[in-house]
Protein backbone atom coordinates (compact mmCIF):
# COMPACT_ATOMS: atom_id res chain seq x y z
CA UNK A 1 0.00 0.00 0.00
CA UNK A 2 0.97 3.40 -0.98
CA UNK A 3 1.39 6.03 2.01
CA UNK A 4 0.57 9.54 0.52
CA UNK A 5 2.22 12.46 1.94
CA UNK A 6 0.17 15.51 2.36
CA UNK A 7 2.15 16.61 -1.02
CA UNK A 8 0.77 13.14 -2.62
CA UNK A 9 -2.88 13.54 -1.74
CA UNK A 10 -2.81 17.21 -3.10
CA UNK A 11 -1.71 16.30 -6.60
CA UNK A 12 -3.89 12.71 -6.48
CA UNK A 13 -5.99 12.17 -9.24
CA UNK A 14 -9.77 12.15 -7.87
CA UNK A 15 -10.95 14.81 -5.39
CA UNK A 16 -11.07 13.06 -1.78
CA UNK A 17 -13.28 13.62 1.20
CA UNK A 18 -12.81 12.60 4.90
CA UNK A 19 -14.43 8.77 4.04
CA UNK A 20 -11.21 8.29 1.66
CA UNK A 21 -8.40 8.72 3.41
CA UNK A 22 -7.21 7.85 6.76
CA UNK A 23 -4.42 8.95 9.22
CA UNK A 24 -1.36 6.22 9.30
CA UNK A 25 0.37 6.21 12.83
CA UNK A 26 4.25 5.36 11.66
CA UNK A 27 6.06 5.70 14.89
CA UNK A 28 6.08 4.36 18.24
CA UNK A 29 4.20 7.34 20.01
CA UNK A 30 6.16 8.79 22.60
CA UNK A 31 2.57 9.89 24.61
CA UNK A 32 1.77 8.46 27.19
CA UNK A 33 -2.19 9.24 27.66
CA UNK A 34 -4.29 11.65 25.93
CA UNK A 35 -4.25 14.20 28.93
CA UNK A 36 -0.48 14.81 27.80
CA UNK A 37 -1.77 15.60 24.41
CA UNK A 38 -2.08 19.52 23.90
CA UNK A 39 -4.78 20.85 21.09
CA UNK A 40 -5.00 24.31 22.50
CA UNK A 41 -4.74 26.52 19.52
CA UNK A 42 -5.34 30.35 18.70
CA UNK A 43 -7.75 31.53 16.41
CA UNK A 44 -7.62 34.78 15.13
CA UNK A 45 -6.20 36.07 18.44
CA UNK A 46 -8.63 34.35 20.81
CA UNK A 47 -7.44 31.13 23.19
CA UNK A 48 -9.07 27.59 21.74
CA UNK A 49 -9.22 25.08 23.96
CA UNK A 50 -11.06 22.98 21.41
CA UNK A 51 -10.14 24.28 17.57
CA UNK A 52 -14.29 24.07 17.19
CA UNK A 53 -16.35 26.79 15.68
CA UNK A 54 -20.26 26.16 15.52
CA UNK A 55 -21.78 27.00 11.60
CA UNK A 56 -24.06 30.17 11.90
CA UNK A 57 -27.43 28.68 10.97
CA UNK A 58 -30.40 29.41 12.67
CA UNK A 59 -30.60 25.84 14.48
CA UNK A 60 -27.55 26.15 15.60
CA UNK A 61 -26.28 29.25 16.77
CA UNK A 62 -28.31 31.43 18.63
CA UNK A 63 -26.92 33.22 21.87
CA UNK A 64 -27.19 30.34 24.12
CA UNK A 65 -24.99 27.97 21.50
CA UNK A 66 -22.36 30.60 21.54
CA UNK A 67 -22.43 31.36 24.79
CA UNK A 68 -21.95 27.64 25.83
CA UNK A 69 -19.46 27.27 23.24
CA UNK A 70 -17.18 30.56 24.66
CA UNK A 71 -17.50 28.60 28.01
CA UNK A 72 -16.42 25.50 26.52
CA UNK A 73 -13.17 27.46 24.71
CA UNK A 74 -14.76 27.10 21.36
CA UNK A 75 -16.11 29.98 19.07
CA UNK A 76 -20.16 30.19 18.53
CA UNK A 77 -20.66 32.50 15.31
CA UNK A 78 -24.44 34.14 15.73
CA UNK A 79 -26.87 33.50 13.11
CA UNK A 80 -28.13 36.41 10.83
CA UNK A 81 -31.32 34.90 10.39
CA UNK A 82 -33.56 35.08 13.50
CA UNK A 83 -33.70 37.90 15.94
CA UNK A 84 -30.04 36.72 17.86
CA UNK A 85 -28.40 39.34 16.32
CA UNK A 86 -31.20 42.13 17.69
CA UNK A 87 -30.98 40.36 21.17
CA UNK A 88 -27.36 40.57 21.24
CA UNK A 89 -27.42 44.51 20.87
CA UNK A 90 -30.43 45.31 22.83
CA UNK A 91 -29.25 46.78 26.00
CA UNK A 92 -26.42 48.93 24.67
CA UNK A 93 -23.43 46.85 24.97
CA UNK A 94 -22.94 42.72 23.72
CA UNK A 95 -24.29 39.96 26.00
CA UNK A 96 -21.13 38.79 27.83
CA UNK A 97 -19.45 35.26 26.29
CA UNK A 98 -20.07 36.17 22.90
CA UNK A 99 -17.44 36.08 19.79
CA UNK A 100 -18.59 36.65 16.71
CA UNK A 101 -21.35 37.13 14.83
CA UNK A 102 -22.25 36.46 11.20
CA UNK A 103 -23.60 38.99 8.86
CA UNK A 104 -25.16 39.53 5.32
CA UNK A 105 -23.50 41.05 2.39
CA UNK A 106 -25.87 43.80 3.03
CA UNK A 107 -24.79 44.73 6.78
CA UNK A 108 -25.53 48.47 7.36
CA UNK A 109 -22.88 50.78 9.28
CA UNK A 110 -25.07 50.66 12.52
CA UNK A 111 -24.35 46.83 12.80
CA UNK A 112 -20.94 47.22 12.05
CA UNK A 113 -20.21 49.81 14.27
CA UNK A 114 -21.90 47.82 17.62
CA UNK A 115 -19.80 44.78 16.35
CA UNK A 116 -16.40 46.67 15.88
CA UNK A 117 -16.91 48.45 19.37
CA UNK A 118 -17.35 44.85 21.29
CA UNK A 119 -14.51 43.46 19.69
CA UNK A 120 -16.51 40.52 17.70
CA UNK A 121 -15.41 38.70 14.56
CA UNK A 122 -16.82 39.62 11.45
CA UNK A 123 -18.15 36.27 9.48
CA UNK A 124 -19.23 37.49 6.06
CA UNK A 125 -21.84 34.86 5.66
CA UNK A 126 -22.16 33.84 1.88
CA UNK A 127 -21.58 31.11 -0.36
CA UNK A 128 -19.27 32.19 -2.61
CA UNK A 129 -16.29 33.79 -1.47
CA UNK A 130 -15.16 34.23 -4.70
CA UNK A 131 -17.67 37.21 -5.56
CA UNK A 132 -16.67 40.90 -6.13
CA UNK A 133 -19.13 42.31 -4.07
CA UNK A 134 -18.14 39.90 -1.12
CA UNK A 135 -14.33 40.93 -1.76
CA UNK A 136 -15.85 44.72 -1.64
CA UNK A 137 -17.31 44.17 1.10
CA UNK A 138 -14.97 42.89 3.10
CA UNK A 139 -12.43 45.48 2.00
CA UNK A 140 -15.02 47.97 2.72
CA UNK A 141 -15.24 46.53 6.77
CA UNK A 142 -11.63 46.29 7.00
CA UNK A 143 -11.05 49.69 6.00
CA UNK A 144 -13.33 51.53 8.58
CA UNK A 145 -13.37 49.13 11.57
CA UNK A 146 -10.79 47.21 13.55
CA UNK A 147 -12.53 43.81 13.32
CA UNK A 148 -11.11 40.29 12.06
CA UNK A 149 -13.14 39.03 9.39
CA UNK A 150 -13.94 35.61 8.04
CA UNK A 151 -15.12 35.34 4.98
CA UNK A 152 -16.29 32.29 2.74
CA UNK A 153 -16.67 29.75 1.17
CA UNK A 154 -14.14 28.72 -1.36
CA UNK A 155 -13.74 25.01 -2.67
CA UNK A 156 -9.84 25.29 -3.62
CA UNK A 157 -7.07 27.83 -3.30
CA UNK A 158 -7.18 29.26 -6.50
CA UNK A 159 -8.05 32.97 -5.16
CA UNK A 160 -7.00 32.91 -1.75
CA UNK A 161 -4.28 35.82 -2.81
CA UNK A 162 -7.13 38.05 -3.76
CA UNK A 163 -9.16 37.34 -0.65
CA UNK A 164 -6.03 38.03 1.27
CA UNK A 165 -5.86 41.55 -0.49
CA UNK A 166 -9.53 42.24 0.75
CA UNK A 167 -8.18 41.71 3.49
CA UNK A 168 -10.05 38.65 5.09
CA UNK A 169 -8.38 37.33 8.08
CA UNK A 170 -9.81 33.59 7.52
CA UNK A 171 -11.93 31.71 4.86
CA UNK A 172 -14.62 28.67 5.38
CA UNK A 173 -13.04 26.18 2.79
CA UNK A 174 -16.30 23.45 1.64
CA UNK A 175 -18.46 24.13 -1.24
CA UNK A 176 -21.35 21.48 -1.66
CA UNK A 177 -20.10 18.98 1.17
CA UNK A 178 -22.72 20.72 4.08
CA UNK A 179 -24.97 17.60 5.40
CA UNK A 180 -27.79 19.96 4.73
CA UNK A 181 -26.40 20.98 1.67
CA UNK A 182 -27.99 20.41 -2.25
CA UNK A 183 -25.47 23.05 -3.78
CA UNK A 184 -23.71 20.28 -5.92
CA UNK A 185 -26.95 18.77 -6.97
CA UNK A 186 -28.26 21.70 -8.02
CA UNK A 187 -25.15 23.68 -9.45
CA UNK A 188 -22.44 21.06 -9.98
CA UNK A 189 -19.86 22.54 -8.23
CA UNK A 190 -17.90 21.53 -5.32
CA UNK A 191 -15.26 19.05 -4.75
CA UNK A 192 -14.21 16.41 -1.96
CA UNK A 193 -14.05 18.43 1.54
CA UNK A 194 -10.14 17.38 2.30
CA UNK A 195 -9.19 18.01 -1.57
CA UNK A 196 -10.59 21.33 -0.75
CA UNK A 197 -8.43 21.65 2.65
CA UNK A 198 -5.52 20.71 0.93
CA UNK A 199 -5.24 22.54 -2.06
CA UNK A 200 -6.23 25.51 0.04
CA UNK A 201 -3.55 24.93 2.69
CA UNK A 202 -0.76 24.62 0.03
CA UNK A 203 -1.55 27.71 -1.45
CA UNK A 204 -1.70 29.47 1.90
CA UNK A 205 2.02 27.62 2.61
CA UNK A 206 3.61 28.08 -0.88
CA UNK A 207 2.16 31.54 -1.38
CA UNK A 208 3.37 32.54 2.26
CA UNK A 209 -0.22 33.94 2.96
CA UNK A 210 -1.54 35.59 6.43
CA UNK A 211 -4.90 33.45 6.41
CA UNK A 212 -6.76 31.21 9.12
CA UNK A 213 -8.47 28.15 7.30
CA UNK A 214 -11.66 26.74 8.51
CA UNK A 215 -12.94 23.13 7.20
CA UNK A 216 -16.30 23.86 6.80
CA UNK A 217 -18.95 20.83 6.17
CA UNK A 218 -18.82 17.17 6.03
CA UNK A 219 -17.94 16.59 9.19
CA UNK A 220 -19.75 13.73 10.89
CA UNK A 221 -17.50 12.37 13.44
CA UNK A 222 -13.94 13.43 15.93
CA UNK A 223 -12.14 11.46 13.90
CA UNK A 224 -13.06 13.92 10.54
CA UNK A 225 -11.82 16.47 12.82
CA UNK A 226 -8.96 14.75 12.98
CA UNK A 227 -8.39 14.65 9.56
CA UNK A 228 -9.49 18.14 8.44
CA UNK A 229 -6.68 19.40 10.71
CA UNK A 230 -4.28 16.76 9.86
CA UNK A 231 -5.21 17.88 5.62
CA UNK A 232 -4.29 21.78 7.27
CA UNK A 233 -7.17 23.38 8.71
CA UNK A 234 -6.87 25.84 11.66
CA UNK A 235 -10.08 25.14 12.96
CA UNK A 236 -13.29 23.05 11.99
CA UNK A 237 -16.92 24.32 11.33
CA UNK A 238 -19.60 22.03 12.45
CA UNK A 239 -23.40 22.25 11.83
CA UNK A 240 -24.88 18.74 12.22
CA UNK A 241 -22.20 17.84 14.62
CA UNK A 242 -23.88 20.59 17.01
CA UNK A 243 -27.27 20.42 15.79
CA UNK A 244 -29.91 18.50 18.12
CA UNK A 245 -27.96 20.20 21.37
CA UNK A 246 -29.92 21.66 23.96
CA UNK A 247 -28.55 24.97 23.13
CA UNK A 248 -29.48 25.06 19.93
CA UNK A 249 -32.15 27.29 18.89
CA UNK A 250 -35.74 25.61 18.67
CA UNK A 251 -38.01 23.12 20.67
CA UNK A 252 -37.57 19.18 21.71
CA UNK A 253 -39.68 17.39 19.42
CA UNK A 254 -40.84 14.15 20.78
CA UNK A 255 -41.82 11.90 17.78
CA UNK A 256 -42.44 8.09 18.25
CA UNK A 257 -40.77 8.06 21.46
CA UNK A 258 -38.11 9.63 20.45
CA UNK A 259 -36.49 13.13 21.22
CA UNK A 260 -35.61 15.83 17.87
CA UNK A 261 -34.41 19.00 16.98
CA UNK A 262 -34.18 20.59 13.77
CA UNK A 263 -31.59 21.15 11.57
CA UNK A 264 -32.19 23.07 7.81
CA UNK A 265 -29.91 24.20 5.50
CA UNK A 266 -29.32 28.31 5.31
CA UNK A 267 -30.58 28.49 1.86
CA UNK A 268 -33.56 26.14 2.52
CA UNK A 269 -37.23 26.92 2.41
CA UNK A 270 -37.95 26.99 5.78
CA UNK A 271 -34.68 30.07 6.32
CA UNK A 272 -36.11 31.75 2.66
CA UNK A 273 -39.59 31.06 2.29
CA UNK A 274 -39.83 33.40 -0.44
CA UNK A 275 -39.72 31.44 -3.19
CA UNK A 276 -35.83 32.07 -3.99
CA UNK A 277 -33.51 29.47 -5.39
CA UNK A 278 -32.94 26.59 -2.75
CA UNK A 279 -29.72 25.26 -2.27
CA UNK A 280 -30.53 23.63 1.29
CA UNK A 281 -32.48 20.33 3.15
CA UNK A 282 -34.18 20.30 6.67
CA UNK A 283 -34.18 17.74 8.75
CA UNK A 284 -34.84 16.61 11.95
CA UNK A 285 -31.41 15.46 14.11
CA UNK A 286 -31.86 13.37 17.60
CA UNK A 287 -31.62 14.99 20.59
CA UNK A 288 -28.19 15.31 21.83
CA UNK A 289 -28.31 16.66 25.66
CA UNK A 290 -25.55 19.74 26.07
CA UNK A 291 -23.16 20.95 23.29
CA UNK A 292 -20.30 20.44 26.09
CA UNK A 293 -20.82 16.77 25.79
CA UNK A 294 -20.28 16.84 21.76
CA UNK A 295 -17.30 18.79 22.20
CA UNK A 296 -15.68 16.64 25.19
CA UNK A 297 -16.39 14.05 22.91
CA UNK A 298 -14.93 15.66 19.96
CA UNK A 299 -11.73 16.75 22.51
CA UNK A 300 -11.22 13.04 23.74
CA UNK A 301 -11.64 11.49 19.76
CA UNK A 302 -9.11 14.27 18.39
CA UNK A 303 -6.74 13.72 21.41
CA UNK A 304 -6.64 9.83 20.85
CA UNK A 305 -6.10 10.38 17.29
CA UNK A 306 -2.80 12.62 18.24
CA UNK A 307 -1.74 9.86 20.41
CA UNK A 308 -1.78 7.14 17.89
CA UNK A 309 0.19 10.04 15.45
CA UNK A 310 2.87 10.62 18.25
CA UNK A 311 1.47 14.16 18.16
CA UNK A 312 1.90 16.60 21.54
CA UNK A 313 -0.01 19.48 19.75
CA UNK A 314 -1.89 20.50 16.83
CA UNK A 315 1.20 21.95 14.88
CA UNK A 316 2.98 18.16 14.76
CA UNK A 317 -0.33 17.15 13.89
CA UNK A 318 -0.63 19.38 10.84
CA UNK A 319 2.62 18.32 10.03
CA UNK A 320 1.57 14.35 9.46
CA UNK A 321 2.40 13.29 6.13
CA UNK A 322 1.23 9.27 6.63
CA UNK A 323 -2.06 9.25 4.66
CA UNK A 324 -4.43 6.20 3.53
CA UNK A 325 -6.63 6.62 0.33
CA UNK A 326 -8.76 3.83 1.25
CA UNK A 327 -10.90 1.64 -0.92
CA UNK A 328 -14.55 1.63 -0.66
CA UNK A 329 -14.27 -2.28 0.70
CA UNK A 330 -12.19 -0.84 3.69
CA UNK A 331 -13.79 2.16 4.15
CA UNK A 332 -16.47 -0.02 5.19
CA UNK A 333 -14.14 -2.27 6.98
CA UNK A 334 -14.06 0.54 9.39
CA UNK A 335 -17.33 1.03 10.61
CA UNK A 336 -18.55 -1.01 13.12
CA UNK A 337 -20.75 -3.49 12.51
CA UNK A 338 -23.82 -4.77 14.31
P1 LIG B 1 -22.43 20.21 8.19
O1 LIG B 1 -21.53 20.39 9.39
O2 LIG B 1 -21.97 19.07 7.30
O3 LIG B 1 -23.86 20.06 8.57
O4 LIG B 1 -22.26 21.51 7.30
C1 LIG B 1 -22.48 22.81 7.79
C2 LIG B 1 -22.12 23.80 6.71
O5 LIG B 1 -22.99 23.67 5.58
C3 LIG B 1 -22.28 25.26 7.08
O6 LIG B 1 -21.26 25.76 7.89
C4 LIG B 1 -22.33 25.95 5.71
O7 LIG B 1 -21.05 26.14 5.16
C5 LIG B 1 -23.05 24.90 4.87
N1 LIG B 1 -24.47 25.25 4.68
C6 LIG B 1 -25.35 25.70 5.59
N2 LIG B 1 -26.58 25.87 5.04
C7 LIG B 1 -26.46 25.53 3.74
C8 LIG B 1 -27.40 25.51 2.67
O8 LIG B 1 -28.60 25.79 2.78
N3 LIG B 1 -26.89 25.13 1.46
C9 LIG B 1 -25.58 24.80 1.28
N4 LIG B 1 -24.68 24.78 2.29
C10 LIG B 1 -25.12 25.14 3.51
Amino acid sequence: MKIYTKHELNSYSLSLTYDDISLIPTQVSRVKTRSEVNIKSKFLGKELAVPVISSPMDTVTGIAMAKELTNSGCIGIVNRFDSSLTELFSNGNVIEGIQAVSVSLTAEDELLEKIAANNLIVCIDTANANNAHVLQKCEEIKKKYKVKVIVGNIAHGGTLRQLVDAGADAVRIGIGGGSVCTTSVQTGIGIGQVASVIDTYFVREEEKLKIELIADGGIKSAGDVAKALAAGADAVMLGRMLAGTKETPGEVIKYNDQLFKKYRGSASFGVKMKGEFIEGEETMVPYKGTVRSVVNAISDGLKSSMSYLNCESLDELKKINTFAVLSTSSYLERLPRK
